[in-house]
């Protein structure tokens, strides 16, 4: 039996998928923390993600022979930026993807540097989730960690690094770092130059599917795998989710509620919407697409549930939908796309004596869906017409919010039979480097399978159209509102 391994380097945890050539046969996962050391700011240590993927690995090599285990893949959280020195230590905690420290920084950027530029070499404005930001942010607050940094990478990238001694990345995360020229596949010397670093100090760049090397000797004892063991580089965590849920082809969408929401659409060219709004990066295919953050998805609704009401899921599968007028804004972290303010936060709207907990409740899975009925039709205006989305990640395990999301979105959903996006991607992706093409192939058709598909309600689609409206109107209200 030959097995592949897809490591998922996300927020809350890293999560390994272990496959066979037909199916999942293993999905283990560690959790570690993350730190929120100012409003708005988030962080985590790249030790952490390494150890508890050793632990992992550890597990799935004393449980199957390491001498089947025939590669290993990623799938990252983007965006982090992770510092080293010249003696290959982590310089501070990862500044992540979600962090929004960098306001001024992306100010400067798209106002004085200017949009026209950045589009001209990267094809994408700044946000301040990007990497190229947050390393301005360093160079302006922290000067002595960013003169002893010799290292720039990305947080899967980090774990790839530890396992194989190779300094690599590939094009959907170097996509979104903001210094890479996404429609050439290469560093932007212009970027470069505007963030005082030089090409020595990235990872050179890659196609998701390529291997980089086998596993280090260091690793090799640590986890018990071999060192035959190929470690093929894989993808952002949006791009692999592609791929574990087959969304492959032009016009093809994936929509993802995990931590973060993300719509992603699949351009065969690399494509820009003209308002720059939403993002425009290479996919784990060789092809391109857009993609779409809305910051706080499934968080929201656990911040929700979980801390605030102190509650579990369930309550909200039986509520009913009944007409209400209770709004949510989903920016609890600020916010990407399409409004790009980091500043702005969160609210409630239109509470009254009578309002219930399943009302906030579904309004909180409203608000993250008219979020990302914002992002897509923005993706719809540009001429791709997507009637039709694959859809993964923790949140879609509700069936409440997949009938909220489907008539808010106007799309038929397709629910995979395999359930891990991201980690079953990168298990592909791995699967890939070492398969025939009809090998491949045929794992495809087993791994695409749909459980079920939940179509738009044309009732609710009344309902929510009104709703939407002024959802709309809460953005422009809040925004004048001192944070
Ligand atoms: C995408 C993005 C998020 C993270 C979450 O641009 O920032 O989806 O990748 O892990």
């Amino acid at each position: 039996m030959k097995y592949y391994i897809g490591l998922d380097i996300g927020t809350s945890s890293v999560k390994a998928v272990l496959i066979s050539e037909n199916r999942i046969e293993r999905t283990v996962s560690a959790d570690y923390p993350i730190s929120f050391p100012e409003n708005g700011w988030a962080e985590q240590n790249p030790e952490d993600w390494y150890n508890k993927t050793v632990e992992l690995l550890k597990k799935l090599a004393s449980e199957y022979p390491a001498s089947d285990i025939k590669a290993v893949s990623f799938s990252g959280q983007m965006h982090g930026l992770v510092m080293l020195d010249k003696e290959d230590k982590v310089i501070r905690p990862a500044i992540l993807w979600n962090d929004g420290r960098s306001e001024l920084e992306t100010d400067y950027l798209n106002n004085k540097v200017g949009r026209k530029f950045l589009l001209e070499h990267t094809g994408n404005i700044a946000f301040a989730g990007f990497t190229a930001p947050k390393l301005l942010w360093v160079y302006n607050n922290e000067p002595e960690n960013f003169k002893k940094t010799a290292k720039i990478m990305l947080p899967k990238d980090y774990v790839a690094y530890r396992l194989s001694g190779s300094f690599a990345t590939d094009v959907s995360d170097a996509a979104g770092t903001l210094y890479f020229d996404t429609e050439n596949k290469r560093w932007s010397s212009e970027m470069l130059e505007l963030l005082h670093i030089k090409e020595s100090m990235l990872p050179k760049i890659y196609e998701s599917d390529e291997v980089i090397g086998g596993i280090c000797d260091a690793a090799a004892i640590e986890t018990g795998l071999n060192k035959d063991t190929k470690i093929v580089i894989g993808a952002g965590d949006n791009a692999a989710s592609a791929i574990g849920t087959g969304t492959l082809n032009n016009g093809d969408c994936n929509i993802s509620l995990g931590t973060s929401g993300t719509v992603f659409v699949c351009t065969d060219s690399f494509k820009c919407d003209k308002e720059n709004a939403i993002h425009s990066f290479c996919s784990a295919n060789r092809k391109y697409h857009y993609l779409a953050c809305t910051l706080t998805a499934a968080s929201s609704q656990k911040w929700w549930v979980e801390d605030i009401l102190k509650s579990n899921y369930k309550f909200i599968e039986t509520a009913e939908i009944d007409k209400n007028n209770v709004l949510f804004l989903p920016y609890l972290m600020g916010e990407r796309s399409p409004v790009n303010d980091s500043g702005v936060r969160g609210m409630f709207c239109g509470l009254s004596l009578d309002t219930t907990r399943e009302e906030m409740t579904l309004s909180v899975l409203e608000g993250v869906a008219f979020s990302l009925k914002q992002n897509l039709d923005i993706i719809r205006s540009s001429g791709v017409a997507v009637k039709r989305s694959k859809v993964c990640g923790g949140g879609a395990k509700s069936r409440k919010w997949m009938e909220i999301l489907a008539s808010i979105l106007d799309v038929e959903l397709e629910i995979p039979l395999l359930e891990h996006g991201g980690g079953l991607g990168a298990a592909m992706l791995a699967a890939k480097s070492v398969m025939s093409e009809e090998e491949y192939s045929n794992l495809e058709k087993e791994f695409y399978k749909i459980k079920e598909r939940i179509l738009p309600n044309p009732e609710l689609q009344k309902y929510y159209a009104g709703k939407y409206l002024k959802y709309l109107k809460l953005y422009p209200a809040v925004k004048s509102v001192e944070q």
